[in-house]
């Protein structure tokens, strides 16, 4: 059992910023539904992220603009039923608080009022400054999310690693300083280099979560389908796969149809 299972009954954000003082590494995954945030939780995770990816692994978009609100409270709640100890995180989806700070904050009371999460993640820095403020002054506790935003991936234009350049990086380290600021209780960082992770963790007192951001912050983060590998299109250097579930599965389930095929299943056990 990992130190952290031990001393926290519960996670809160409270407890994520004494893990960081403590120097003791912060685990995230992505969850979806409830059989998947019941085992996850049950391993002994200290956050699940509803993640906005849904709109890419549940639903197959390229992108994960479509998502909308109601899905992500449909996906968040079903979550929330499931899990005992870790803090469930859910993103805010496109569309949902980037047009100004009240309909952020309405956003934001809809899904912690209907699905019972304990917090939300807002990609992006000084430009969602006010939203994250009013949000935070509701009480609802804020994540902030920085380098790769999938969520301004037409802006981008691109996946590929972000701040390697001096003005991009500065930027982010004020973004960084800033949310630490205005209250937020952690910080996501996407695809930028370790160095610069490091030195943005190093130089901010809530944890950093990094998902292609090296060794150098507070925590991890991937996506949790991509981890189990379910998903063999999908291969960028900073996933390591901790099992072939794609194999297992499609294995078992052609053993399955032929079976059935075959006459095999159900057998005389098998029925009453
Ligand atoms: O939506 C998501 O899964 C995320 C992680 C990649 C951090 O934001």
């Amino acid at each position: 059992m990992s130190k952290a299972k031990k001393e926290y009954k519960r996670v809160t954000t409270k407890s994520l910023v004494e893990m960081k003082r403590n120097k003791q590494k912060i685990a995230m995954l992505t969850a979806y539904d409830y059989t998947m945030a019941k085992i996850i939780d049950n391993a002994g995770i200290d956050i699940i992220l509803v993640g906005d990816s849904a709109s890419n692994v549940m639903a197959g978009h390229e992108t994960t603009l479509p998502i909308t609100l109601d899905q992500m409270i449909y996906h968040a709640s079903s979550v929330i039923r499931a899990i005992e100890r870790c803090l469930v995180v859910v993103d805010l989806p496109f569309g949902s608080y980037q047009g100004n700070s009240r309909s952020a904050l309405e956003s934001a009371i809809k899904i912690m009022k209907e699905s019972g999460a304990h917090a939300v993640k807002m990609e992006g820095g000084r430009e969602i400054s006010e939203s994250v403020t009013r949000i935070l002054s509701a009480g609802i506790p804020v994540m902030g999310h920085l380098g790769l935003t999938p969520q301004s991936i037409y802006k981008f234009g691109s996946y590929t690693v972000r701040a390697k350049e001096e003005e991009e990086a500065e930027k982010l380290k004020e973004d960084a300083k800033l949310l630490e600021e205005l209250g937020c209780f952690g910080l996501v960082l996407e695809k930028v280099p370790a160095v610069l992770a490091k030195a943005v963790a190093e130089n901010i007192s809530i944890p950093v979560i990094g998902i292609g951001a090296g060794n150098g912050v507070d925590g991890q983060v991937l996506v949790t389908h991509d981890m189990l590998g379910m998903n063999h299109d999908f291969s960028p250097r900073f996933l390591r796969r901790y099992t072939d579930l794609y194999k297992t599965m499609f294995k078992a389930f052609e053993h399955y149809i032929k079976d059935v095929k075959s006459g095999d299943f159900p057998n005389d056990q098998e029925q009453y």
